[in-house]
């Protein structure tokens, strides 16, 4: 098998990637695990940057985010039994995000790439990368696989043959747990690590919203987020020990952590609903230092992790394909590699500052019950300064929207705030 673009990874960005290419005239390969109802049922993330919904929707798959998906204009902080909002939109001259789940984007985009006639190979595992350092590129992989999750194993149903896929380029938007990361030698590769010690408790729940906008709340015992998916159903978390299990967690042990830790002083009532999944996911901050080695490239998951406090980690996937899919097209319409030699440079300056976000978000909004007072003071003291400073929760607004995709359109910005010629 041949193509122009081979992508390992079938999520947001494997497939955004793959969109983007054929609205430029680039074919592409994408080579995914998991099924394609499985990827289409998974529930992860929902908050969708102005930007990130405003590529989408200039791509021509914003139609039913626009339809379907909540438009939100402010987020609440709450602390010390007091909600305190946040006006994102008014701070940010008029931006906004949405909230819609990333599977519903990831149909979005397999339904336009399907019906492109766009090739995505479904329970096919990449095996091997060879030949990254020369122009013929090559992704070993076999079909029928599948993940094995108990045994943390791929397995093959069959007798499946391994393949090759011979590309221009290989791009790995296969996660954090893909293969792809570590065909970068380790002499080449620094990976930075910075893990929490605490993760998220997160359920499902049938019934409608229990506020208009999200809520982020510190609490004596520990974070807990008000979030939403649909009008039906509701997806709430609150921090836990990363070990627990949720076999520990009976719905009404649940509700109660959640009303201990929302409560109000004017008596703030939680919606509740039949809770119909529960999970745990542990938190960390990850980058992998270069993004990109020979032909191989990295983009979303399998180059940087971002704890979920500040919404970011599908944003950041789809700003670095949006640099991507332009250094590829300026190497196939003029056979210049400028853009694509400057592929990691220019998007680890924004993962950076997003994960600055994400932990800055991240140790504001959790107890760390192992420290002592001091440090939670610290916390209420800071919320108490976000939310009364014009300066500060502007400083918040304008990362929680997004940050510009690009960073030459950071100059522009400062252009227009400081009233200068553009
Ligand atoms: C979610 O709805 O899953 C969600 C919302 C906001 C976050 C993280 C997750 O910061």
């Amino acid at each position: 098998m041949r193509t122009q673009v081979g992508i390992v990874g079938g999520g947001p960005a494997g497939t955004l990637l793959s969109h983007l290419l054929h609205l430029r005239g680039i074919e592409s390969v994408v080579l995914e695990l998991r099924s394609r109802e499985e990827v289409e049922t998974t529930v992860r993330a929902g908050v969708l940057e102005d930007g990130t919904a405003e590529l989408l929707r200039e791509t021509g798959v914003g139609e039913r985010m626009d339809r379907e998906g909540a438009v939100h204009e402010g987020i609440e902080l709450r602390f010390g039994g007091r909600g305190h909002r946040i006006d994102m939109t008014g701070l940010t001259g008029g931006r906004k995000i949405f909230v819609y789940g990333q599977q519903e984007v990831v149909k979005d985009l397999y339904n336009a790439r399907l019906e492109a006639g766009g090739q995505i190979v479904f329970q096919a595992a990449a095996t091997d990368l060879a030949d990254l350092e020369t122009s013929t590129p090559k992704i070993r992989f076999r079909r029928n696989a599948w993940l094995d999750v108990d045994a943390g194993a791929i397995r093959f149903r069959g007798d499946a043959e391994e393949e090759e896929l011979t590309c221009d380029y290989v791009v790995g938007c296969d996660g954090f747990f893909g293969p792809c990361r570590a065909a970068i030698p380790d002499n080449v590769r620094t990976e930075h690590v910075r893990t929490y010690p605490f993760g998220w408790f997160g359920i499902l729940v049938e019934g409608p919203p229990a506020t208009e906008e999200l809520i982020y709340a510190l609490h004596e015992r520990g974070f807990a987020l008000v979030s939403t998916r649909s009008p039906e159903i509701q997806r709430l978390y609150f921090q836990c020990d990363p070990e627990d299990s949720v076999d520990n967690w009976p719905d009404e042990k649940i509700w109660e952590e959640l009303r201990a830790r929302l409560a109000t002083e004017d008596g703030w009532t939680l919606e509740e609903g039949r809770i119909f999944q529960k999970n745990i996911v542990g938190m960390r901050s990850f980058i992998c230092e270069p993004m990109q080695h020979g032909r191989l490239f990295l983009a979303g998951d399998a180059a940087h992790i971002v704890p979920p406090t500040g919404a970011k980690g599908m944003n950041l996937a789809v700003a670095d394909v949006r640099v991507l899919a332009r250094g590829l097209d300026e190497f196939y319409s003029t056979g210049r590699t400028g853009l694509l030699d400057s592929y990691s440079q220019t998007c680890l300056r924004r993962v950076w500052k997003a994960s600055r976000f994400s932990w800055w978000m991240t140790s504001m909004l959790h107890r760390f019950h192992h420290e002592d007072d001091f440090r939670y003071r610290l916390q209420l003291a800071e919320l108490d300064y976000v939310t009364s400073s014009r300066a500060a929760s502007t400083s918040l607004a304008e990362n929680y929207v997004g940050l510009p995709m690009e960073p030459q359109e950071e100059g522009e910005l400062s252009a227009q705030r400081t009233g200068g010629a553009r």
